[in-house]
This record gives C-alpha cells, sequence and structure tokens, in this order.
C-alpha cells in the first residue's frame, strides 16, 4: 500500500497544479450551464478539474474510491477503505461573477476517519493542509490550537438564507444567536468558510444544507486544531449523504448548542 506521505505530497501536487490551471483559465471564456435550478451552476471548469484528479487517483491508486461533486467518480455509498471526496470548484458563483473567493477541497478518508484535509484558495494562492494527527497549516504556517472565546465576541460565518424563510429551519432560532454575538460574515464557499474557521478569521460557521464533498477537507483541518465540527444536533456529520454542519472552537461549540439550537 501507497504510503499516507506520499498520498499527501501527490493530493498537495495535484491540487496546486489544478489551481493553476483555474487562474489561467479567467482569460477563456467559461462555458456555463446550470443544475437543479437557474442559481445551481457549473462550468466546464468544474468539470475539467474534476477529471484532472480522477485521472490522477486511478493512475496512481487503482484500489482508492472517488466521490466528486460532479459526479464524474463512481457511485459511493459507504465510506470503506480509502475515499477521496472533492469538490473541484467550491464557490462556483464566487468563481463566475467574482473571480475570487473559490477553493478547491479535498479530503481524504480511511474507513470514514479523516486523514487528509486540504482546501486551495486559489486566487490569494492560500493552501490549508492537514494530516489527522500532524497540525494544520496555511501554506508553511503552522495553525495555532484553537481556544475557546466569549459568546459574545463570536464572529460567525452564516449565508444570510438560514435568518430569513426557508425549508429548514425556524428563522427566529439563528436570528437570536446573531443578535447576541459581535457579526456575521459570508463568503460564499463553505470550505473556506471552514478554512476560515480553522485558521481562527472566524469563530465558526454554521450551514443547514452541505454535501459531503463541502465539508470533508474542511472537517479534517478544523478537528486537527481542536475545534469541533458536527450536525446541528450536535450529531457526527453523514459524509455520505450530507446534511447540516455546525463547525466551531471549543466550548464555544457546545455553549450555542445548548443555549441556540436545542429547540432545533
Ligand atoms: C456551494 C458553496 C456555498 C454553499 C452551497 C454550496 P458549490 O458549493 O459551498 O457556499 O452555501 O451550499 O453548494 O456548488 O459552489 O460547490
Ligand atoms: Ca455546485
Ligand atoms: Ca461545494
Ligand atoms: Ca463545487
Amino acid at each position: 500500500m501507497a504510503s499516507w506521505k506520499e498520498i499527501d505530497t501527490h493530493a498537495k501536487e495535484w491540487t496546486k497544479t489544478a489551481g493553476k490551471r483555474l487562474r489561467e483559465s479567467f482569460k477563456e471564456t467559461l462555458n456555463i450551464s446550470t443544475k437543479s435550478n437557474r442559481n445551481d451552476l457549473v462550468t466546464n471548469m468544474d468539470k475539467e478539474t474534476e477529471e484532472f484528479f480522477i485521472t490522477k487517483i486511478k493512475e496512481n491508486y487503482p484500489d482508492h474510491r472517488i466521490l466528486g461533486e460532479e459526479g464524474m467518480g463512481e457511485g459511493v455509498t459507504d465510506l470503506n477503505g480509502i475515499v477521496w471526496i472533492i469538490d473541484p470548484i467550491d464557490g462556483t458563483m464566487n468563481f463566475i461573477h467574482q473571480q475570487r473567493n473559490f477553493a478547491i477541497s479535498i479530503g481524504i478518508y480511511e474507513n470514514g476517519v479523516g486523514k487528509i484535509g486540504l482546501i486551495y484558495d486559489v486566487v490569494h494562492d492560500e493552501l490549508y493542509h492537514a494530516v489527522k494527527g500532524q497540525g494544520a497549516y496555511m501554506n508553511d504556517v503552522k495553525l495555532q490550537e484553537l481556544e475557546p472565546v466569549a459568546l459574545s465576541d463570536m464572529i460567525l460565518s452564516l449565508n444570510a438564507t438560514w435568518v430569513t424563510e426557508n425549508k429548514r429551519i425556524d428563522p427566529a432560532i439563528l436570528s437570536k444567536l446573531v443578535k447576541d454575538i459581535r457579526g456575521t460574515r459570508s463568503y460564499g464557499s463553505a470550505a473556506i468558510e471552514l478554512a476560515y474557521t480553522a485558521a481562527g478569521r472566524v469563530d465558526g460557521y454554521i450551514s443547514l444544507r452541505l454535501a459531503p464533498w463541502d465539508v470533508a477537507g474542511g472537517a479534517v483541518l478544523v478537528e486537527e486544531v481542536g475545534g469541533l465540527v458536527t450536525d446541528l444536533r450536535g450529531k457526527p456529520l453523514d459524509l455520505v449523504n450530507g446534511g447540516s454542519v455546525f463547525a466551531c472552537r471549543p466550548v464555544l461549540h457546545e455553549e450555542v448548542l445548548k443555549k441556540y439550537l436545542a429547540d432545533y
């Protein structure tokens, strides 16, 4: 079996190469189409990037499986063995409209346990990277262990969808939390929001609906620096079907679950 060190080196190298290609693609005309609705966008570069990873993984690790957003990995319904969970572009809307604030996100899991997390903020050239048990880094800078902060000082990454009328949560629940904390931010890329949680740039991130590839890489990063990543009921994430996500600094995670999410 290939060593984790080799897998890690490959994952980083391929991510950097794919990121460079994404930056170069700004000069070209994108081919944009929609998926489930008119705001659910996908481009030729989402597909090309996913294909690039699939080709590399299959060439080097034919026994590894792949769960990718654009569906070019085979149907994965469990996390047995080694599974690469890939979002080739997280923040496609930003990629199209802003040409920034999007990321490549990769989580490599072995029998359901996150071993490697990689989030590459392509335009800022910030590679967030963690190997389970070996610490987390932003480029070559080691990320500090997350310390608790007071709820009144909390900056929460949150999409406004969840404090307006929606199908998944009573907006009153998160409105109350938003009123009690210092402030909110919304970057439009779950992967970047999780990387920022790991780096302490925000204190937590909440979403009511994420897919496995949105969160697989970020969960490894946040947990590696002592943060907690669960669903909004405090249960472990479902990395096959997706669901809600609450990533946060220690202690504060428990406080928010108890005081604000008990009624959810
Ligand atoms: C989306 C982004 C966005 C989140 C959506 C995701 P995509 O991923 O992470 O921030 O709010 O739920 O679907 O489609 O750009 O890869
Ligand atoms: Ca998408
Ligand atoms: Ca995504
Ligand atoms: Ca995507």
